[in-house]
């Protein structure tokens, strides 16, 4: 399997916070890659650099074989396209109708029809178990729910990646499982490569495939789960247990 991002000594500060200090990490073309680490520690930001969101100091990332600090802004534009990203926070806009929402980028960059439109929102909400909500307001809907039709926003364009930052805060556990069950699905269904952030280490071992732990600006561990089990770094011992003794200290992340 190739990889289908691929990441040389990444750094990136911020004034004279060093946050990525030498990051080295490859994600093969169609897996589900889980990063775990601690809150501070630099996850978004390393999002946001796969991304083209941020720029970073050093190192090179290529994003399908391309070298993606080297591309201008209408050339980063287009790179964002093969993204398709779920926040935290869901971030759907509240004055916007839920086919609005979900349509978002094709009423925003494309000339497509209205009704072209409204059929790819319906096809794409029956995809992610939703159907019959376009013309409702996110308000009108469950966390659970807000979070599928984020989901449903950042698939409706055939992005190549799907990024997802902490998919499952801040909803029951059954809505979370729901959400499980979605992202596993559509990653089969789409034959997409997914990327998942999340504090929740058992939702992120039900679904990945590889994971890599980022600690002191670092990739200090990267492999699969047995690969984990088998690892002697005692960091990455005392971080899967949450122990609060061992060599992290409380205030390094
Ligand atoms: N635009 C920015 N300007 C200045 N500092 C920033 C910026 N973005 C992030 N940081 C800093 O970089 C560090 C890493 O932040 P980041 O949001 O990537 O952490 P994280 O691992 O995603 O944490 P969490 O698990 O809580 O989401 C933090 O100290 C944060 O304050
Ligand atoms: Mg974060």
């Amino acid at each position: 399997m190739d990889n289908i991002i691929y990441i040389q000594n990444l750094c990136k500060s911020f004034n004279e916070k060093k946050v990525l200090e030498g990051v080295n990490l490859s994600i093969k073309r169609g897996e589900t890659f889980l990063i775990i680490g601690r809150s501070g520690a630099g996850k978004t930001v390393l999002l946001k650099n796969i991304m083209g969101l941020l720029h970073p100091d050093e190192g090179k990332i290529f994003i399908d074989g391309v070298d993606i600090t080297k591309l201008n802004k209408k050339q980063l534009e287009k790179l964002r396209l093969q993204f398709g990203l779920v926040f935290q926070s869901s971030a759907l806009f509240d004055f916007l109708t839920i086919e609005e929402n979900v349509g978002f980028y094709f009423y925003q960059h494309t000339n497509l029809k209205k009704p072209d439109i409204r059929k790819k929102v319906k096809e794409t909400l029956r995809l992610v178990g939703l159907e019959g909500i376009e013309d409702i307001y996110p308000y009108q809907l469950s966390g659970g729910m807000k979070k599928r039709v984020a989901i449903a926003r950042a698939i409706i364009y055939n992005p190549k990646i799907i990024i997802y930052d902490e998919p499952t805060t801040g909803i029951d556990p059954i809505a979370v499982d729901k959400v499980i069950s979605l992202i596993d699905d559509l990653h089969k269904r789409l034959a997409i490569t997914s990327l998942i952030v999340t504090h929740d280490l058992e939702v992120g071992f039900k679904l990945a495939d590889r994971l890599a732990f980022l600690l002191g600006g670092k990739i200090i561990f990267e492999g699969d789960k047995q690969q984990l089990a088998q690892t002697q770094d005692a960091r990455v011992q005392q971080f899967i247990h949450g122990s609060s003794s061992g060599p992290i200290k409380e205030t390094q992340v």
